[in-house]
């Protein structure tokens, strides 16, 4: 633990350029993104009607409980491995595997099933300008509907692979240059959800009445079938949104690129997150009021009820823009986290050691940020990522799951550490972390648990076919 803490105070020869509102920025940017923009619509049609509010609260608490989690180990360890490392420093090499490999599913994942979603409003936007990528450009080879694969007539998404690609060359290029960016994405995707809000509101006023008749019954009568409306609906709901708030976590693998970690990785964690969450839940309340939930089934709901509220073509065209610019940022910082995460795992020998490599004149983690890059832009060209969306939540809830219960651990353990942010009120806050996060994961289809099952256990025949025999824990002995 104090080799941990003592790595902590040195860089690695990355570069410390990141303040606290960059830091806030990185949260807010991995965040708001796909769920807020497609998953809210459908999720409130189908499982928890206007009740997808009551959704965002559940999922936004197990985020915050599990986020206070994060911030103190954060600001204890500040090191790139996020959860790894801080299951490394309490649970040991093989568990500190076990959460490194899962986190995979977070990051390395999360960021072209993000890109797909990216190319869909890219095509949507080209389109309106009469621009049409050819359909064997424009989509995967195969796509899943119901269970099954089924083969599309197109090569690859090219437009998903592109931007996995151009982003892959900003973060080799530097730190400072991609937090730029990102804060510029940040911004735009902000100011428009405000005037999404801003226009619902005055929208509400124009239409007395039409919000109250959108939202009666707040809680539409469960259909008999579980995770269909009423409370189970509530919490499929909560599920199913989770993924909109994934990335908030995300902050803790700039530690080691933070100014001032211990002091500002708690406000970039439980800043962004606070912010995410009064939108997502304001937002969803201004959509199902603004249109019926029933008619929320669609690709792009905001967009949609904008359309139905005859809203200014020019609100359409910005929040067309800052879905965009607002998916980029996601993919950005999913593909930021991943490599700092395999840096550190490289650092511990758990990886080969090239992966701990550092570019000598842009100080960033390039081989893995290329390997990611590539590995990234494969899957977003070629596989049918509709698939991949729920095994992200999952992966990243276990994740959430064992971070909160070593809180816990290592209280007990190690009370004399200093630990310059603390969780309150421990063991209730992590135990209530683990819990809301379990409910949710146990609200996932069975398919899901049991893709989490299978990369598990690849994950623990690579631990003990490599990892294991060149751990420097191992090797040192
Ligand atoms: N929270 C991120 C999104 O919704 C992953 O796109």
């Amino acid at each position: 633990m104090e080799s941990l803490q003592l790595q902590a105070q040195d860089s690695q020869g990355l570069h410390r350029t990141l303040s606290a509102t960059n830091l806030v920025s990185l949260g807010i940017g991995a965040v708001i993104g796909a769920g807020i923009f497609v998953l809210t619509g459908q999720a409130a049609a189908q499982y928890a009607g206007p009740a997808i509010a009551i959704s965002f609260v559940i999922s936004g608490l197990g985020c915050l409980f599990a986020g206070l989690c994060y911030a103190e180990f954060a600001s204890m360890i500040p090191i790139a491995g996020s959860a790894y490392t801080y299951s490394y420093a309490t649970l040991g090499e093989f568990l500190a595997w076990i959460i490194g490999w899962d986190l995979i599913l977070e990051y390395l994942f999360c960021a072209p099933t993000v890109a797909v979603g990216w190319s869909g409003h890219f095509q949507g936007f080209l389109k309106e300008f009469g621009i049409i990528i050819p359909h064997s450009f424009a989509t995967a080879p195969w796509e899943y509907v119901n269970g099954h694969l089924v083969a599309t007539g197109a090569l690859m998404n090219l437009p998903a692979s592109c931007i996995v690609l151009a982003i892959t060359v900003l973060l080799v290029i530097g730190i400072k240059e991609s937090a730029a960016f990102n804060n510029l994405m940040v911004v735009t995707k902000l100011s428009v959800l405000i005037a999404v809000i801003g226009f619902g509101i005055w929208y509400f006023t124009q239409h007395p009445g039409l919000a109250t008749k959108n939202w009666t019954p707040f809680i539409p009568k469960n259909t008999g079938v579980f995770g269909q409306f009423g409370w189970s609906g509530i919490f499929k709901g909560a599920a199913v949104i989770f993924f909109s708030y994934i990335g908030f976590d995300a902050v803790s693998t700039s530690a080691q690129e933070a100014k001032n970690p211990k002091r500002d990785m708690p406000i970039g964690i439980l800043g962004s997150l606070a912010i995410c969450t009064v939108l997502f839940i304001t937002l969803s309340l201004v959509l199902t009021g603004m249109k019926n939930y029933t008619a929320l089934k669609v690709d792009a709901p905001v967009v949609f009820a904008l359309q139905e509220a005859n809203a200014p073509v020019a609100l359409r065209f910005v929040v067309e823009i800052a879905a965009m610019a607002g998916l980029c940022s996601v993919v950005l910082v999913m593909l930021m986290g991943q490599p700092r995460i395999f840096f550190s795992m490289a650092h511990d020998g758990l990886l080969p050691a090239v992966f701990a490599k550092i570019h000598p004149r842009f100080k960033t983690p390039y081989i893995t940020t290329i390997l990611t890059g590539a590995v990234a832009a494969v899957f977003a060209g070629l596989l049918p990522l509709a698939l991949l969306g729920e095994l992200v939540s999952i992966g990243t809830l276990f994740a959430f799951v064992i971070v909160s219960l070593s809180i816990i651990l290592l209280r007990k353990r190690r009370p004399d550490l200093p630990r310059p942010f603390r969780t309150p009120w421990v063991p209730l806050v992590p135990i209530l972390a683990a819990v809301v996060c379990l409910t949710q994961m146990l609200a996932l289809p069975f398919d899901t648990w049991m893709r989490l099952i299978i990369w598990m256990l690849i994950g623990v025949v690579i631990y003990f076919t490599y990892s294991r025999k060149h751990s420097h824990l191992n090797t040192q002995k």
